[in-house]
């Protein structure tokens, strides 16, 4: 883990998307998603800003540490099953914190938002 500039820590989360992998450095202060946007992540709407009411945050989460992962609530399950290309592994980002992820760990952005 690398110290951030905050004081806070930072780990690098990694999005594979039509551009290929794309690397970002996350401080653990913040969402997966939010840190996915700020870094432009492609693909990662947020259009309801982590309301869990858009569903385009969705992520697949390809590591073998997502059982370390805290599990969804009800409410994300169900807002999981709208989504396009549901999938076990899917995810919405903005309820997955960055403290909670593995250093290095993966994410695919699914292909009906790209
Ligand atoms: S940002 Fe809308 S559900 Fe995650």
């Amino acid at each position: 883990m690398l110290e951030g500039a905050s004081g806070g820590g930072v780990k690098r989360l990694i999005f594979l998307s039509d551009d290929g992998e794309i690397a970002i450095d996350a401080d653990e202060s913040v969402s997966v998603m939010q840190a996915a946007k700020a870094h432009g992540v492609p693909g990662i709407d947020a259009d309801c800003g982590g309301s869990m009411v858009c569903g385009t945050c969705h992520v697949y989460v390809l590591d073998d540490l997502r059982g370390t992962l805290p599990a969804p609530s009800d409410m994300e399950r169900e807002m999981l099953e709208y989504v396009p290309d549901p999938h076990p592994e899917a995810r919405l980002s903005c309820q997955l914190r960055v403290s909670d992820c593995a250093d290095g760990m993966r994410f695919e952005v699914p292909h009906a938002q790209r």
